[in-house]
């Protein structure tokens, strides 16, 4: 099979996250590419979220995070808040925010999957001053009932939103696609 050398940015199919935490008593939101699965036992993940973030300055004074996957029909507010930053634009009115057990932390009510974490660990790369990586032990999952089948999740219900990082692109789990990072959001910032 033929390859193409297209440079170093990963071109892997992942899915996209929106990061939920409480900053100076309100809700703000980040979008994330750079997240994943640590271990199942116990359940532990970790985001990736550069240290100016103004997202970062609720996890570190609150400790917990919440963790949203969002569906291709969110394409446009899940850009929006990765576009726009907290210091400059409140974001809490963007989506509809809802509690678990710990009332710090916003999880979006119109994601169909919301993951609370408990911040255990955060981690610097000292080659890479900007990096902060907050490793989470998984508190509460939470699933629309409309995106379950039997009891369990159902991919083909939930259908998050896909990322390709080389060619910043947005895409339906099914492979159509779903608009063009850093542009979608552009028409909801207010003038
Ligand atoms: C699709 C997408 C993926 C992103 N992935 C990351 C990421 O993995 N890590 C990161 O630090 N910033 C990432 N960003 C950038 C932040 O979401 C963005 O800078 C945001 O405005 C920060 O908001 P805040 O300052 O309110 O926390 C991404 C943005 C988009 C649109």
């Amino acid at each position: 099979m033929e390859k193409v050398m297209i440079g170093n940015m990963p071109a892997g199919m992942a899915h996209v996250i929106i990061v939920g935490a409480m900053v100076n008593g309100k809700a703000n939101y980040n979008t994330l590419g750079c997240y994943g699965l640590i271990s199942l036992i116990p359940p532990t993940i970790y985001i990736e979220s550069i240290k100016p973030h103004y997202t970062n300055i609720g996890i570190r004074e609150t400790g917990y995070f919440s963790v949203n996957i969002p569906n291709a029909a969110l394409a446009q507010k899940t850009d929006y808040v990765g576009l726009v930053s907290g210091y400059d634009i409140d974001k809490s009115d963007v989506f509809k925010p809802f509690f678990g057990s710990i009332d710090k932390t916003p999880m979006i009510e119109e994601c169909p999957i919301n993951i609370l974490c408990k911040v255990i660990q955060t981690v610097y790369i000292p080659s890479q001053p900007n990096v902060e990586i907050f490793i989470g032990e998984v508190v509460e999952v939470y699933v629309n009932k409309e995106s379950m089948t039997d009891g369990k999740p159902d991919l083909n219900k939930i259908r998050p939103l896909m990322l390709t990082g080389a060619g910043g692109l947005y895409w339906e789990m099914t492979g159509s696609p779903a608009g063009v990072v850093y542009q979608e959001g552009k028409a909801l910032i207010r003038k």
